[in-house]
């Protein structure tokens, strides 16, 4: 039996998703619970992201401190899930043979599975395969408590960008059947879910069909979760440019329970990058998505993902950069610099442009981005906006705090009855990165 199961979670929304997983299977399997301390564990997992940096050495940096744990307690397993999992297998053993478990972030579901085997054969246990999403027939109903839930729809990813390591360790983009993630949002709605967020790496190239037979699309998804009466905002993420269907255009301004906010990955403004990329798409064209949003909903707040210092980059690529992100006036990113992924394509390029040119560039798009976001700030003062409190303000216990639709921490003068409740607020002042409101 494993009693305390302690997860490290690494990357995006999609591991914390996973992490929550393998926290309901063990559970299930062995009745454990979670704890937030590494030394009362008896299983440690370290649920691991591979997209940017030397993760591989941040794991074992980890691993370190681990190992020691392991010499005061022998029956404890260590075990590495997600990216890094997916990309190095069984090399892992070779540096730390201390591991026990290395699975990807398709087969999670077999943990208990690995766990009884490590015991019984007393050897690590690598299992990094991609079945056909079976995942989801063997995790149990979703345990959770609060207002906001996430449901994975789509799994892995297709696009093979020439800088990206998910195809590889995701593997190919396959959706979950229509009906089970009805079922699922139905199921936390009776759970008390009011907020459901839907995830995927590219979440919009989502493709099933409904028990008629009809072809089903995110869009056709938001349309069936907009009538469940419990669920109050849906949010989705995230979004690939090139499945932006009309359909899926048209949910904003259509569908009121659809939070005002698109994240869509746009990584380059200039056309010359963007196709060393591989992103099958030009500036241009992405802006015409973000026309057609503008008309659909004209209060709708995109944010995006930008990587700064693709090889060799020019300055005239990263001003095309600067103009999109200007003129787009996108609210809120993430730009990082661009990080070499062992066996993506682009890894292979000779790359001209010194580090400093390039950091100096990341500042200067984030100096213009963090500008934008506080000048929406400021025109958002006297709206009225519709927040979910979730909690405590963090900066002061005495308040509560919330997120408006797109995204912006609110704090509230109110009491702990709010928390999980959607309020109206009016926006009274912009703070530094946070505002606050009073509830109407
Ligand atoms: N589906 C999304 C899209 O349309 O691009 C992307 C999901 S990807 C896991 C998240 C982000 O990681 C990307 O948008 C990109 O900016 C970043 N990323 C991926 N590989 C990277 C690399 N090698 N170096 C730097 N950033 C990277
Ligand atoms: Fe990566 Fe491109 Fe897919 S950034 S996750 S290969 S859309």
């Amino acid at each position: 039996m494993l009693k305390k199961v302690f997860i490290k979670t690494f990357g995006c929304q999609m591991n914390e998703y996973d992490s929550s997983k393998m926290q309901d299977i063990l559970n299930q399997a062995h009745a454990s619970s979670k704890t937030e301390n590494p030394e009362e564990a008896d299983l440690i997992i370290l649920n691991t992201c591979s997209v940017r940096e030397k993760a591989e050495e941040k794991i074992y940096s980890h691993l370190g401190e681990y190992e020691a744990l392991k010499k005061i307690n022998p029956n404890l397993l260590i075990a590495i899930g997600g990216c890094v999992g997916s990309q190095e297998g069984e090399n892992i053993l070779k540096r730390a043979p201390f591991v026990d478990l290395i699975f990807g972030p398709q087969t999670l579901h077999r943990l208990p599975d690995l766990v009884s085997k490590r015991r019984s054969a007393g050897l690590s246990q690598v299992d990094i395969s991609f079945p056909e999403i079976e995942k989801f027939d063997y995790l149990p109903p979703p345990s959770f408590t609060g207002a906001s839930a996430m449901v994975s729809i789509i799994e892995g990813c297709s696009k093979y960008c020439s800088f990206c390591v998910v195809p590889y360790t995701r593997g190919e983009e396959i959706s979950r059947p229509f009906e089970d993630v009805l079922a699922e949002v139905v199921h936390l709605a009776s759970l008390g879910a009011k907020e459901i967020t839907l995830l995927g790496q590219n979440v919009n190239a989502y493709r099933s069909l409904t028990k008629n037979g009809t072809p089903a699309d995110l869009a056709l998804l938001i349309e069936y979760i907009s009538e469940i009466d419990e669920i109050k905002r849906i949010k989705f993420t995230t979004s690939h440019p090139n499945e932006m269907n009309d359909s899926l255009l048209e949910c904003f301004g259509k569908f009121p329970k659809l939070a005002t906010h698109l994240h869509l990955p746009i990584q380059s403004g200039s056309d010359r990058i963007l196709s060393a990329m591989k992103r099958n798409y030009t500036a241009l064209e992405y802006k015409n998505i973000v026309r057609k949003l503008k008309k659909n909903c004209s209060q709708i707040s995109i944010s995006s993902d930008f990587i700064i210092g693709f090889p060799n980059e020019t300055d005239a690529d990263f001003q095309l950069t600067k103009k999109i992100m200007e003129e787009v006036q996108f609210d809120f990113s993430f730009s990082f610099l661009y990080s070499p992924r062992p066996g993506t394509p682009a890894s292979y390029i000779h790359d001209e442009i010194p580090h400093e040119i390039k950091l100096k560039r990341l500042n200067e798009l984030q100096l213009i981005n963090e500008a934008q976001g506080k000048a929406i700030s400021h025109l958002m003062l006297g709206t009225k906006q519709r927040i979910l409190i979730d909690g405590q303000s963090w900066k002061n216990p005495a308040e509560m705090a919330g997120k408006t639709d797109n995204n912006r921490v609110v704090d509230i003068k109110t009491d702990k009855s709010f928390i999980n409740q959607f309020v109206d607020v009016i926006i009274t002042e912009v703070t530094s990165k946070r505002l606050r409101g009073d509830i109407i």
